[in-house]
């Protein structure tokens, strides 16, 4: 139970679409910072299986394996569903309805200039994503954060125009209709992008990732044939660390040792094969932990979905009542202070 102190606490949102497997390039990237700012904020973190239709909407086929296995990936590392308020986007309609609200007032000129929906537009033209759903991304992302008044939401740099179209949308609302919502901060997460084994960023779009999912003889594989430095023929060649992934894992997963490894690497010391051994074993005692229970916890679906159900209370507790404001404030209905009479 939330204690005085919990209160005071500040409140930070933020969602992950179920579009693709959790992958230690997400770890290195925003999930470790997630678990770590669950000791300090009121965390609301969430599957964000409406914002997955946003672009997958045709092929739903793998949404529900996709949404239990990311909250399985979360849950393995390490967000605690008792300090963090980790629920399914869906099963708190509020942010739906919200999200319909804050379309009325916000035009259809910010939605288009937002540089994320112009790139993407271009890059998923293999899907057809101009639809109505898709260009409101932002409205729903405003919703989702607005409904908790979060003060924070984590975020890497490709996120930051949604962010402001989010503090601009509160602001009109704040506006026309009396002050409601606070214009929500961003808390930058310190970028690290992992390559993945064919060099090039870790990315699911990419197939090139090391995904909890994967079982451990796969992750030693997938190390084993990643991309090094291609001037390395013979192994008392110098190589260039810095251009090699196996480095960049090195760096991530043992950080003690990389400094020495690029120093044997530069002098041609140690070859490339070692050198992938090695990194193996460190990517492995990160992995393997969090895969094993993973594993677990989607043996046992209906404890996960119980997990899921008591994050999803918690969030409407808090939720609820924050749309009743929004559609008191907009003179929408009868609830609130005109049901009580005031
Ligand atoms: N837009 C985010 C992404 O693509 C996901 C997201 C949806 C989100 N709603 C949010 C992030 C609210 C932070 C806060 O990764
Ligand atoms: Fe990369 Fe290691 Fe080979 Fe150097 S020795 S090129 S760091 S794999």
């Amino acid at each position: 139970m939330a204690d005085l102190s919990e209160k005071k606490k500040p409140v930070i949102v933020s969602g992950a679409r179920p579009t693709g497997e959790i992958h230690i390039g997400n770890f290195a990237g925003a999930v470790s910072n997630w678990v770590a700012l669950q000791e300090n904020y009121r965390c609301y973190y969430f599957i964000a299986d409406y914002h997955a239709l946003t672009t997958h909407y045709q092929d739903t086929s793998e949404l529900r394996d996709l949404t239990l296995g990311v909250a399985a990936d979360y849950i393995a590392c390490g967000s605690d569903p008792e300090k963090t308020t980790l629920f399914l986007q869906s099963s708190v309609p509020e942010h739906a309805e919200l999200s319909l609200l804050l379309s009325m007032l916000t035009p259809v000129s910010w939605l288009e200039r937002n540089p994320s929906y112009k790139e993407l537009v271009k890059e998923l033209s293999n899907l057809e994503i101009r639809t109505l759903g898709f260009l409101g991304y932002p409205c729903l992302m405003a919703a989702d954060v607005l409904i908790y008044k979060a003060d924070y939401v984590p975020v890497g740099e490709d996120q930051l125009p949604h962010l402001e179209l989010s503090r601009e949308i509160a602001r009109r609302f704040n506006h026309l209709y009396g002050q409601l919502f606070p214009e929500p901060g961003e808390l930058l997460t310190k970028s690290r992008v992992l390559p993945g084994t064919d060099g090039r960023k870790m990315s699911k779009s990419y197939d090139n990732v090391i995904a909890f999912a994967d079982p451990p003889e796969l992750v030693r594989k997938k190390v084993m044939s990643m991309v090094t430095d291609p001037a390395r023929i013979h192994k008392t060649d110098p190589g260039h660390p810095e251009i090699c992934s196996v480095y960049a894992m090195h760096k991530e997963f043992n950080a003690d040792e990389w400094e020495e490894i690029g120093r044997l690497c530069r002098a041609g010391q140690i070859g490339c094969v070692n050198c992938k051994k090695i990194c193996a074993e460190r990517v492995a005692r990160v992995h393997t932990p969090i895969h094993e229970e993973r594993t677990r916890l989607l043996a046992d679906r209906s404890h996960l979905l119980e997990i899921l159900d008591g994050g999803s209370k918690r969030a409407r507790a808090v939720a609820r009542p924050v749309l009743a404001e929004a559609r008191d404030a907009m003179k929408i209905g009868f609830t609130g202070a005109e049901e009580n009479g005031e």
